[in-house]
Parts: structure tokens; sequence; C-alpha cells
């Protein structure tokens, strides 16, 4: 099923002939397609250096113009490709867009740019590039013959991809070439559909003045050479240095037969690249690959061991011994850390190795985020059929919704947290649009509003408009349409639910008896229209404004903010009033009958059952004399519990300290944890249904928020997951286990960091472990986890087949628009869709990488709200406009093959690399101590 995109493309090629190539808007019969921008005509040419085809930029963008650099720059570019640009004084987005490619297949693009003084101005122009809707990076010329290269490996969501240069108003955007080569899978794990990776710089150390580019590395990337014959020595083979079996980055052995040793045996290799921030990107993050492959047989007795350490921290596991005449690799999965300006390489010989180190070839990329989604396909395909058809001369290049601030003149959009936008609404009135009303409108199926007024549109109207679900508004007024109204549409507003406007059609419904209504109720039926439209949206507006009022009152009970020392509110068990009460070890083993019945087992010991003297049932959880944590933390817990109190957190009912036995016993929670609930073991073994999660969503969210704002200062749980909800035999949710919650104080927020790392792996707040400090946001992170599992119905850690985030595994299946691919089959579709995208949208939402875009639990609580309301009243569509109805997408497209293809590479990878999980961030250009390597 998972074919290699090279043996995909190779069957899309067609031949070339010699000499002369015909220009094809297509890959090439490798796969690449290699661009010459500014070229004009149709004949490409055969590049000197690499032999790769290459074409002129007509089939691929349809704006911008041709122009010569000056004269005085042609003899001092590196090839033929530079010697013309194409440039973009109008508009601010223009694009390329390279098509025939791989849906969920990972791809190198690589623009350059050389201005020449293509213009006369001589003046150098600063520009922002965009792969897709997502930010690449800023181009900024440095001199009239500078060479600027942007190179990203990017997972290519669709099968095609955009190019974009966006004008911001420091010069007009040029482009020299742009090239894309098609990558396997596997290879750049660290590039995925979520974040790309864009190269800063790639060095092939050794001698050497041309970099090493196609044919040697048949990814066609370019390893510059570096040398310095004063501090390094080179080592070199002519034997082959072979890949390794699934290599996650096939280095070319023309590039690992060199390398670099120090001179001075007792020294290491020195290193370092400087940060380059951006004004949309201040703190970039950056990630590094270094290639390794020994190139000497060592005699019996020498060992050559070094590690490498960056800034200091060491980011090799340990010791790294290459293989002989392999290539090896070191790299992290994560990020180094952010915000240095500067990353110093150390790579030392260790205590053990007898010989120096060496390195042969190192790659540094920066990362960027891939997570906007491109408009629904579908809706890209029917308004570029539509653009090319009536030929709209508007703004209409690039994505059509996105980002938000290109969008099409005429296009209202909706937009959610990585679901791709859907087109709502088309305006297209005025706008000399002739021939007939194409039938490419009917494939708008989130289209609410659609105005061709005032052109010269002809022919009659096609029946297929009126199955369009959501549209509410068509005008056609002004134009030359003929024929009558089709009989679905005058149904549709018969019934109200469409305001059509036909007026100044001077051939339409000649014959009044045509235009009517089937049953022939209202001789204007389009009139009446309008009041019913009008007594609709009354009707939703009070309908909203009750919501909204209900909300009010609702959010003013629940969010109240307790004084610590308030009486809580009212318990309905009577037992529960005995708070705090103090129980000595014999106590204990009364209650639990000997400490029988296990129910279950944390981090501090055994939880067991038991029961008070009156019968009401309580579970004690008692340290367990080998717990590795402190008598401190067991306390911390009795001590939160004590002064906190709230329907949605777990209640204590007293503790023991007794000599070195210690207790907690807590309300009994018969329905267990809400993990076990999810994964359809708990005692009843049901299958919660929609709404049952959607209040314990509700409810837990609930006593988050009470923990963050009810409590002063405020308290971060640090763990929350499914384990940690309990739920009792209504189904109640409470949150439990305050072992490792902290207090956070605004005053001093600096005193967190002293905190060590706690937290659960699948759950962990990314920003938590960078910075190690936890903030209620790093709750909220956890607790989107959480959503998405009750939404799911799996863990957090999904098996898919190799273990991967539940994030990632539904923000990939999202980006193609496919709720019905991420929705727990369990619920049979039993629930309404549109409160499940909203639930969603709000977990994506928690999730976000950033805590400053992730909501606060207050806002999270508001919003779970509206969706209990959704799925309770169930109103439909209507009020709640900016969520789909997902129209699934087949779920073996692209982003799973990439999850399977590139998660097994990956473990396989492990064993015969130096993959290594550590923290670890970047800069720009890599140089030695002595200058910059060479690019
Ligand atoms: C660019 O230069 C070529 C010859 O090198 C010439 O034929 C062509 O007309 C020039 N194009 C422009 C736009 O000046
Ligand atoms: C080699 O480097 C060490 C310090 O790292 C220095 O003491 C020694 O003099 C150097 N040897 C030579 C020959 O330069
Ligand atoms: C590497 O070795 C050099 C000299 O041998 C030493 O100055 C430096 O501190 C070492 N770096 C690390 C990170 O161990
Ligand atoms: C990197 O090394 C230079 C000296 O070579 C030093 O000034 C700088 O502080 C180091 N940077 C970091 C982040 O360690
Ligand atoms: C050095 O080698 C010995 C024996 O092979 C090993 O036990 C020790 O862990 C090694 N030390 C380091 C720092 O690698
Ligand atoms: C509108 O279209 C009709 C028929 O194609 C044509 O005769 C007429 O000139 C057009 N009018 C305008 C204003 O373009």
């Amino acid at each position: 099923m998972v074919a290699k995109p090279w043996l995909l493309l190779t069957c899309l090629a067609a031949a070339a002939t010699a000499g002369v190539l015909q220009a094809r808007a297509q890959p090439d019969s490798i796969g690449f397609i290699s661009i010459d921008c500014g070229l004009p005509g149709t004949a490409g040419y055969v590049d000197d250096t690499t032999k790769l085809s290459t074409v002129p930029d007509a089939g691929f963008t349809d704006t911008g113009s041709n122009h010569n650099i000056s004269a005085e720059y042609i003899t001092q570019v590196p090839s033929r490709r530079y010697h013309n640009v194409r440039s973009f004084p109008d508009g601010a987005r223009n694009c390329y867009t390279l098509r025939s490619l791989v849906a969920g297949f990972k791809y190198l693009v690589r623009a350059a740019f050389i201005y020449g003084n293509y213009d006369g101005l001589g003046q150098l122009p600063i520009f922002d590039l965009y792969i897709g809707v997502n930010f690449w990076g800023m181009v900024n010329v440095s001199s009239p013959d500078g060479y600027e290269v942007m190179e990203a490996i990017v997972v290519v969501p669709d099968d095609f991809v955009q190019v974009c240069l966006v004008n911001t108003g420091t010069g007009t955007p040029f482009i020299s070439l742009l090239d894309l080569r098609p990558l396997k899978n596997s290879l750049y794990p660290q590039a995925n559909a979520m974040q790309g990776l864009v190269l800063l710089g790639r060095t092939n150390f050794g001698p050497g003045t041309d970099g090493v580019r196609y044919p040697d590395d048949p990814h066609d990337r370019v390893w510059y050479p570096w040398i310095d014959a004063a501090t390094y020595d080179v080592i070199s083979t002519t034997e082959k240095v072979r890949n390794i079996d699934n290599d996650l980055f096939e280095a070319p052995s023309k590039v690992m037969q060199t390398a670099i040793t120090p001179r001075n045996a007792t020294r290491g290799i020195y290193f370092y690249w400087d940060s380059k921030p951006q004004p949309k990107d201040p703190t970039p993050q950056y990630t590094a690959v270094m290639h390794f492959s020994e190139l000497q047989l060592l005699p019996n007795n020498s060992v050559r061991e070094f590690s490498i350490h960056i800034n200091g921290e060491l980011w090799s596991p340990g010791g790294i011994t290459p293989d002989y005449l392999r290539s090896n690799a070191a790299y992290s999965d994560v990020p180094l850390p952010a915000g240095s300006a500067r990353y110093n390489v150390t790579i030392n010989a260790t205590a053990n190795s007898t010989l120096p180190p060496f390195i042969n070839g190192v790659e540094v990329f920066s990362i960027i985020s891939t997570t906007n989604a491109g408009t629904y396909s579908q809706d890209v395909s029917a308004i570029t059929a539509i653009k090319t058809k009536y030929r709209v001369q508007k703004n209409w290049r690039g994505d059509p919704c996105g980002p938000k601030s290109f969008a099409w003149d005429g296009l209202t959009c909706s937009y959610g947290v990585s679901i791709p936008p859907k087109i709502t609404g088309v305006n297209i009135s005025f706008s000399g649009l002739d021939g007939d009303i194409s039938s490419s409108f009917a494939n708008f199926k989130a289209i609410r509003y659609l105005n061709l007024s005032y052109n010269n549109l002809t022919g009659s109207i096609p029946d297929v408009i009126s199955q369009l679900p959501s549209l509410t508004v068509l005008d056609l007024t002004g134009n030359q349409l003929s024929g009558s109204i089709p009989s679905g549409l005058l149904k549709r507003v018969e019934e109200g639910s469409l305001n059509l406007q036909y007026g100044n059609n001077p051939n339409l419904c000649t014959d009044a008896e045509s235009c009517k209504p089937p049953k022939g109720k209202s001789k204007h039926a389009v009139y009446i229209a309008v009041p019913v439209v009008l007594i609709v949206v009354i009707g939703l507006l009070a309908a909203l404004f009750f919501c909204f009022m209900r909300r009010k009152r609702q959010g003013s009970t629940t969010n109240t903010v307790k004084p610590q020392n308030e009486t809580p509110a009212t318990h309905p068990q009577s037992s529960l009033q005995l708070e705090n009460r103090q129980f000595t070890y014999r106590e204990l083993e009364v209650i639990t009958n000997k400490f029988e019945r296990v129910l279950g087992q944390g981090g501090f010991g055994k939880v067991y059952s038991g029961s008070l003297a009156d019968g009401t049932p309580v579970a004690v959880k008692l340290r367990s004399q080998t717990s590795n944590q402190g008598v401190k933390e067991f306390l911390a817990e009795a001590q939160i519990l004590t002064r906190i109190h709230h329907k949605n957190l777990v209640s204590m009912i007293g503790y023991c300290k007794d000599g070195h036995h210690m207790g907690l016993v807590y309300e009994y929670m018969s329905e267990g944890t809400l993990h076990e609930q999810i994964a359809g073991n708990g005692s009843s073994r049901r299958c919660l249904t929609w709404t049952q999660r959607l209040r314990i969503a509700l409810e837990s969210a609930q006593g988050l928020e009470y923990l963050h704002r009810g409590c002063n200062p405020p308290l971060i749980h640090r763990d929350v997951k499914a384990t940690n909800i309990l739920l009792n035999e209504k189904l109640e949710a409470k949150i439990a286990d305050f072992g490792l919650s902290k207090t956070f104080n605004h005053d001093s927020g600096m005193q967190v960091s002293t905190y060590s790392l706690v937290g659960t792996h699948g759950y962990l707040d990314p920003e938590y472990y960078a910075t190690q400090k936890p903030t209620t946001k790093s709750d909220v992170y956890s607790f989107g986890v959480v959503l998405l599992e009750l939404v799911t119905g799996k863990p957090a850690i999904v098996r898919d087949p190799e273990p991967t985030n539940i994030i990632d595994w539904a923000r990939r299946r999202l980006a193609r628009g496919n709720i019905e691919g991420v929705v727990d089959a369990r619920m049979h579709g039993n629930y309404d869709v549109n409160s499940v995208w909203k639930v969603t949208d709000i977990a994506l939402k928690c999730t976000m990488q950033a805590s400053s875009q992730r909501p606060s639990m207050t806002e999270v609580v508001g919003q779970l709200h509206e969706c209990l309301q959704l799925e309770e009243v169930h109103t439909g569509d209507a009020a709640t406009g900016s969520f789909y109805t997902g129209t699934s997408r087949d779920p073996n497209s692209g982003y799973n093959a990439y999850a399977a293809d590139g998660a097994q590479s990956i473990g396989a990878h492990q064993s015969s690399t130096t993959a290594f999980e550590m923290e670890h961030d970047i800069g720009r250009e890599l140089r030695m101590d002595t200058g910059p390597v060479a690019r």
C-alpha cells in the first residue's frame, strides 16, 4: 500500500527529448522539478552541472514578469539559471504551483535568489516566502550579486504545493530558481505533518571548491566543502561509504568519504552557528544532524570514541564510535533549547579514546510550523475552476482562504485550528462574468452566501445549486439569465431556507407559471421568502440570546471563586462532612479489612477499598514503604485537600500519620478512572455516550478551573490525565491525585523554576518541558489531551501501529477534514457532529505548542458549556456556522501512510545510529572558529 514516492513518480515520467526540452509543468522522470524562473518561452535546457532538465516557469505561475539580470553580473553568477528572474510588482502575494505530487509525502523545496540589479534600481528588496499557507522565511537580499537560498523539507498535505512570495512593503519580490525533490517519507524524521525543516547550513567537511550535489547526492542536496588546514587534518578514503539499513538521512558517499580531525590530537573539534531571528520568528528553534563514518581501519588496541556538547550541555547520549565505512548520524527529535544567540558545538574525545574525534558532515535546520491547513481541497478545485472559466481578475492567487490576511477578495471562509478552512461565501458581483453559471458552484458544500449579481451571465439556472445544503442567500440580480427557476430552488424558497433574488433578468421567468412554487401557493414566492428568513433570523437571535443568558447564569454559579476557608458546598453524603478526620493505622486496617482489596496502584503506593463504620464506602491510599516519593509530597496532597473543596475535586475524608505509616482516606468513586471507562474496561464495560463524555469533560474542566481560579494562590495540578479523573456511580467526574500539585505564585513567578519536571508521558506540555516552569497552561495542555481521548476513545499514546502522540495522530487526520476518522467509532455516529468538531477544536487549541495560544480553563469551561447545549438542544448547524459537517476522505490517504512509514523507520534506525532524545536549539550559519563555512 505504501508506495515509495520515487517509484510512484517514475510512472508519471514523460519522455524527454534530447537537447531542448519542452516545458512541462510536471516532475521529470525521477520526480524532480527544476524551474528557471523568468526564462521566457516554452523551451527548457539541460543544466550544465547537474545534467538535470530545467524548464521555464510559464506553466507554474500566471503572474509577474520576466527580466534579465544586468549585464555586469552575468559573468559573476554561478550558472545560466541565474541569468533571468521573475519579479512580482503587482499584488501582495504571488505564487508558484508545483503539481503532480503525492499528498502526505515529503519533499525538499529550494528557491534561490540573485538580484543582479535586474530592475536597474539598485535597491535590494526584502520579502517573505511562504510554503503553502505556512510562513517559510524572510528573503533579505544582501548584495546585488549575493546568493540567497531557501531550502525546506516539508510534508506536503495535497497533491500540489504552492510557493508564495509576499510583498512586505520593502521591495518587489523576485525569484531566480525553484527546485522540488521528492524524499522518502522515512528521511528526516524531524519533518512531519506538523513541522518542516528550513536549512541553515549543510557542510561537507573536507577539501574542494564545489558543492556535492546531484548525481553524487541522489536527493540533490547541496553540500558545501569546508576545511581549515591550519587546525584540522583531512582523513579520506576512496572506498564507498554505504548507508545503513533504513538510513534516516542517506548522506551521500562522496560527502562521507572525507572528514576532518584536529591536527593537535589532544584537542577537539569546535564550530558554531548564530541564531537568526526574524520578525515573524523571533526565537527560532534549531535542530542539527551530524554525519560520521570511520574511514580508517583501526588497530585492535585503539579506540575512537567522542562525545558532542552543544553550549556546554552533553548532546550525544554518551560516547560515539562510528562504524567503519557506514554512514552514521547523530540527531535529536527534540529541538535545541530556543533563545540562545549562538550555538557552540564541541566534539571531544572521551577519556577512554586513544584517537582524536572527527566529523564528516553536518546539517543545521530551523523548525517552522506547518500546522496552518490550506483550504478544503474540494473548495479549492471549485473556486479554481470558476477563476479559470470566468478569467477572474482579482487577487486570486495562492490558497483561497489562507492565511486569513491573504484570503481572496470576495470570499468568506470559516476557520478552525488545524482543520482546513472552507468557503462559506462567494461574492463575484459586478465582475463582468459571462457565459453560463458554472456547475462548479454546486461543489461548495459549506457555502451559505452566493452573490453573482450584475454580471452578464446567460443560460438557465442549474438545478444542482439547490442541492447546496447550507445555502441561505443566492443573488442572481442583473444578469441575462433565461428559462425558469429550478423546482429545487423554489422548494427551498418555499420552505424559507433560501433567500433568492433574481430581478433584472429580462429573459428569466417570461412564462410566469414556470416560476411558481410546486404547490402554487404564492405568485411571488421569492418575496415571501424575505419575511420568512427574517422570522428565522429573529428566532435564532432570540435563541442565541437565551443561550447567552443561560450561559452567563451558569457561568456565575460554576465559576464562583470561593475563599479558601468558606464552608464547602453541601455534600450529598453525610459522612463526607467528617472532613479531615485523623485516623490511626489500626483504624485503617479495620476500614480496609486488613488491606484486603486493592483498587489501584499509584506512584505513592496502593489504593485499597474500605468502608467506614456507618457503611460509607471509601478509598484508602497508603504510602508504600518503598515509595521513592518523599513524605513531603505525600503530605502535600493532604494539605491541599484539607483546604480546597469543589464538587469536581475528589474529597478527602481524613488522613493517617501514625509513626511511619501514612494514608489518605477519600470518598469512594465506584466507576473508577476515566481511563478505564474510555478503554471500555470499567466495571460496567459500558461505552460512554457522547453526552456522558461531554459532561465528564465539562465537570473535570470545572474542577481544574477551580484549582486555577478558585484557589489563592492558584494551584497547578501538574499531572492531569485520564487516570487522575475519577467517576462516581452517577458518572460525575472529579479530579484526583494532587500529590504533584504546586501553588503558583504570581508575585514571584520565578520561584516555580526550582520545581523538578513532573508529569506523564503523552500529557506533558512541551513548553513546560522546555522551560521547566509549570503554569496553569500546562494543565490546559494536558486537559486537551484528555479531551482528545474522550473524542477518539484512544489513549494518549496511540499505537498506529507505532506509538504516536494522540495530538499528532488527530491533527494528521483532521488536516484532511476527516472528523469521522477521529471520532470513537464505538459511538456509532450518535452525536451532533458540530459538537464533536467543537470539542476537537477546543482540544487542539488547548494543545497548541505556545502556551500563550492556549485558552484558559475558564474559557474551556465556557466553550464546553456551549457544546453540551448544542448536544442537548441538537439545534443542528444553524447557529454554529464555523463548524463543518465533515466530509470524510480516504482514511488511507497519504497521512496515514506517512505515519506508518516514518515511525517504523525511526524505530529501526535507532539501533544502528545515535539518535538522542534531548532538547536542543539553533541559529543561522555554520562557522568554525576561523570563519564561516563556505556556502
Ligand atoms: C534577455 O537576454 C536575451 C539574450 O541574452 C534576449 O534575447 C532577451 O530579449 C532579453 N530579455 C529581456 C526582457 O530583455
Ligand atoms: C596541543 O594542544 C594542547 C592544549 O590543548 C597544548 O598544550 C599543546 O601545546 C598543543 N600541542 C601542539 C603541538 O601544538
Ligand atoms: C573539549 O576539550 C577542550 C580541550 O581539550 C576543552 O577545553 C573543552 O572544555 C572540552 N569541552 C567539553 C565540552 O568537554
Ligand atoms: C560560545 O563560545 C563563545 C566563545 O568561543 C562564548 O563567548 C559564548 O558565550 C559561547 N556561547 C554559549 C551560548 O555558550
Ligand atoms: C572506559 O572503558 C571501560 C572498559 O571498557 C568502561 O568500563 C568504562 O565505562 C569506559 N568509560 C567511559 C567514560 O566510557
Ligand atoms: C453580454 O453577453 C451577450 C451574449 O454573449 C453579448 O451579446 C453582450 O454584448 C454582453 N454584454 C456585455 C456588457 O458584455
